[in-house]
């Protein structure tokens, strides 16, 4: 199981203190990196550095494996999981667990019924997932472009283990690695030389998010708590909602959308006759209109 020395002097003090020589942006994210002792690379968000003793790999990952009491969540395609962790003050703080898929083929399908317009539908048909800099990018600036409005999942760290795998067990496609390279290269070529970061395409990312409670607006309609035209406009809005602040999934789908149920029977929380709802996914979140 790999340690990370969290012992050293920054531990306590607030991200902004800490010393520069740890200090890494990439796309607009700030982050703390710290090496384990079988260097694995960690990098903490503002947010993650908060919770940090929850975050560290030695809460939900042994060596190559995740720890047991993770699940997997059904409904994924990818390889993503809930793991619960001790955490200070709360009894019920859990990570999402998901491996990045970039480089990898993206299958995504369209509902005939949904294309408008066809240039998008063939933006859809080559779609790349995002690498986990440029995820957590776009993600916090949706997070500052909705402010209360849309929530989402808190992203709080990438973790990349240091264990190497081949090609062929990655299953990343190596003629798409040189845009994933060449758009991070560019995005450090700001940053002090010896605090750069690039992608090593032997290794893992590891996103980690915080988990937010509820349950997707799939599983509240066949719990007979949304209508199917319900739940049709509630995909809609949702969609229209995010394209209004200038972004996209571009899988919109209402397993992506998290809702919360309230008393016995259960019901789904309305505010102001709006039903509030979180996004989670954003490997394929991308700004609206697409720039390309
Ligand atoms: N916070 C959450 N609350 C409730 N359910 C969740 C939460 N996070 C994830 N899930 C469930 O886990 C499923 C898989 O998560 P996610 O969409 O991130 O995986 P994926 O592999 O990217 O799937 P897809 O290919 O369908 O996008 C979600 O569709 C949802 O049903
Ligand atoms: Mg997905």
């Amino acid at each position: 199981m790999e340690q990370f020395a969290f012992n050293h002097p920054h531990r306590h003090r607030p991200f902004d203190d800490v010393s520069p020589a740890i200090r890494r942006r990439a796309f607009g994210v700030d982050y703390l990196h710290l090496r384990g002792q079988q260097s694995g690379d960690l990098y903490l968000t503002r947010h993650g550095w908060s919770v940090l003793g929850s975050v560290v790999p030695s809460q939900w990952f042994t060596g190559d494996r995740l720890s047991k009491v993770g699940r997997q969540l059904a409904g994924a395609t990818g390889a993503v999981y809930r793991m619960p962790v001790p955490h200070q003050a709360s009894d019920r703080f859990a990570l999402v667990v998901k491996f990045s898929r970039f480089a990898q083929q993206a299958l995504v399908s369209m509902d005939p019924k949904e294309v408008r317009d066809w240039a998008e539908r063939d933006r859809m048909e080559a779609p790349e997932f995002l690498s986990p800099f440029v995820e957590f990018g776009n993600l916090e600036a949706l997070r500052a472009d909705a402010g209360t409005r849309i929530r989402t999942q808190t992203p709080l760290a990438i973790y990349s283990p240091a264990t190497r795998y081949l090609d062929w067990e990655l299953g990343r496609i190596s003629h798409s690695r040189w845009r994933y390279d060449r758009a991070l290269a560019d995005d450090q070529a700001s940053q002090p030389e010896d605090a750069r970061i690039a992608y090593e395409w032997e290794r893992l990312y590891i996103l980690l998010y915080r988990w937010i409670d509820g349950i997707d607006a799939e599983v509240a309609a066949e719990q007979g708590q949304l209508s199917e035209t319900e739940l049709v406009d509630f995909t809609h809005r949702s969609r229209r909602d995010l394209r209004n602040l200038g972004w996209d999934v571009l899988d919109h789908k209402p397993r992506h959308l998290i809702v919360r149920t309230r008393g016995e029977p259960p019901r789904l929380m309305q505010r102001s006759d709006q039903i509030p709802w979180a996004l989670i996914d954003y490997e394929l979140l991308m700004p609206y209109p697409a720039t390309v």
